[in-house]
């Protein structure tokens, strides 16, 4: 395995790496280190490489790599593509971090949100109410599955994962079981970066520099079967569940967090049964069970539910992201009238909240954006072309690097392995080189933004905007096929 590829780029957007973040493939420039005064006087704007290196402090970055290499700035977005400020148009293959479901460029919904600002600007859901929330509220309850029907707006995933969990402890504490407090989760699942959050995420090298996190986490098998024996009971993963319930004592458990598709470590899918398994267990052991919808809902499977999609019932939905396509933040837990039940009488309340939560312009944005999921039947599009989709990705499986093609609806990885037959991985050092020295900045420097991550084994992760169809698949076919044969030639070969 060669080491000579340049190497040590850059980590974006939960501890993965976005193509195109900072690359050796990208143009050069100097880093220069301009006082912010003299910036300003350049001009309007000024530099924006000069500016974004000097003022920037970009999320999950490796700000160092910038010192050497141009930062990717995007400056417009049009359907499924985005363009950067030399004007070279790039396809959004990762919906920008999963989450720009109805595409780019769509005023319509900033429209909404100007409109709502000249009529209410902002007002809080603390003791208040507005139209804007009260009718999204409606809204989401009449789309969501079952018995889900009200709704706890925030501004963005990992506050919805953390209102859940207050939820959780705070219905059980109501309902006469105070010590119900932990949370299970699943290894290498990612629920966000807030330190309740953070507890549930699965991924050391996040959770590790923050210790102590909060009490409470417990992590499980997750249902990535790639290297599985063909012999294993396939529901041995939901059954790991009850193994962690009975070991935590479920007198002490309050609630299991799950994604439909999980994300970290590239789109594992439930074994058929997997979800009826958990909620049989949940049911048994008196543990709510959270659907983490953050990126699997709004028609990311080809439902506005993921849950939907695998047919269970949770008692609470977090979701965020593409609940406005990501026109303005906004995040949500949605539960059911037996969990808000003891809040709802007396001198009783949930003593949580957020000041942005229910937002007013966001709200406008979100029922803008529904109105464009449900005109231009967005879900059913999925259905209808996922297979096409993944047919593409398939047909990747005759080169030697790709081990494993996975996920459902418009979110997908593909594992990439050293060697098909034994399923050999790649070790850190390898992965670093073929992700952040090679595959990350070649893509973006041929006009694919998609995600490369090894946080689990070494993926490349596509989540395209709802919209893209045969010609959006053709061009990924067509950048992703040559550049894994570089790939394999370059560094696994020499
Ligand atoms: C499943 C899941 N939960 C929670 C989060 C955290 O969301 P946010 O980044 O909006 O805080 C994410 C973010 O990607 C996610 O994918």
């Amino acid at each position: 395995m060669a080491t000579n590829v340049t190497s040590a780029t850059t980590a974006t957007s939960d501890g993965g790496t976005a193509a195109g973040a900072s690359s050796p493939a990208l143009a050069r420039t100097p880093a220069t280190r301009t006082p912010a005064a003299r910036a300003h006087a350049s001009g309007g704007g000024g530099d924006l490489q000069e500016l974004a290196k000097r003022h920037l402090w970009m999320h999950f970055t490796r700000m160092g790599a910038f010192a050497e290499h141009e930062v990717p700035v995007i400056v417009r977005g049009e359907g499924c593509y985005v363009y950067d400020q030399h004007g070279k148009r790039y396809l959004d293959g990762l919906s920008a971090l999963y989450c720009v479901n109805i595409g780019h460029g769509r005023a319509e919904l900033g429209e909404a949100a100007a409109r709502q600002a000249g009529e209410l600007g902002f007002y809080t859901n603390w003791s208040y109410a507005h139209p804007p929330s009260i009718e999204l509220a409606a809204r989401i309850a009449a789309l969501a599955p079952g018995d889900l029907n009200r709704v706890f707006f925030v501004s963005g995933g990992s506050e919805a994962v953390e209102s859940a969990w207050k939820l959780a402890k705070a219905y059980h504490a109501a309902t006469g079981e105070p010590r119900r407090h932990k949370l299970i989760s699943r290894q290498l699942a990612y629920h966000g970066t807030s330190m309740g959050a953070l507890t549930a995420t699965g991924l050391p090298p996040l959770r590790e520099p923050f210790e102590p996190l909060t009490p409470g986490g417990h992590h499980v098998a997750n249902t990535n079967s790639y290297r599985w024996q063909e012999d294993r009971d396939p529901l041995w993963a939901a059954d790991a569940i009850e193994e962690a319930i009975l070991f935590e004592g479920a007198h002490t458990v309050a609630a299991v967090i799950l994604e439909p598709v999980q994300n970290g470590g590239g789109c594992f899918v439930p074994q058929d049964g997997y979800f009826q398994r958990v909620r049989e267990i949940c049911d048994r052991h008196g543990v709510l069970l959270i659907s983490d919808e953050v990126i699997c809902a709004w028609g990311r499977l080809g439902h506005m539910f993921g849950c939907e999609r695998f047919d269970y019932q949770p008692d609470m939905v977090t979701t965020a992201k593409g609940i406005t396509s990501a026109y303005a933040p906004m995040g949500a837990v949605i539960t059911s009238d037996r969990v808000a039940e003891p809040f709802l009488h007396g001198m009783a309340s949930f003593t949580h909240g957020f000041t942005f939560g229910g937002h007013p312009m966001a709200c406008a944005t979100a029922m803008a954006n529904i109105d464009v999921l449900e005109r231009e039947q967005l879900c059913q599009h999925v259905l209808d072309r996922e297979g096409e989709f993944r047919a593409m990705l398939e047909s990747l499986r005759d080169l030697p690097i790709v081990g494993d093609v996975r996920g459902a609806g418009y979110f997908h990885a593909i594992e990439l392995v050293k060697d098909k037959e034994t399923k050999e991985t790649f070790n850190p050092d390898e992965a670093e080189v073929l992700l952040r020295g090679f595959l990350s900045g070649e893509l973006y420097r041929r006009g694919l933004i998609c995600r490369t991550d090894d946080r689990g084994d070494p993926i490349v992760q596509l989540s395209p905007p709802l919209i893209a169809d045969r010609e959006q698949f053709e061009e990924i076919e067509a950048i992703l096929r040559p550049t894994l044969i570089e790939a394999w030639e370059r560094i696994v070969r020499h």
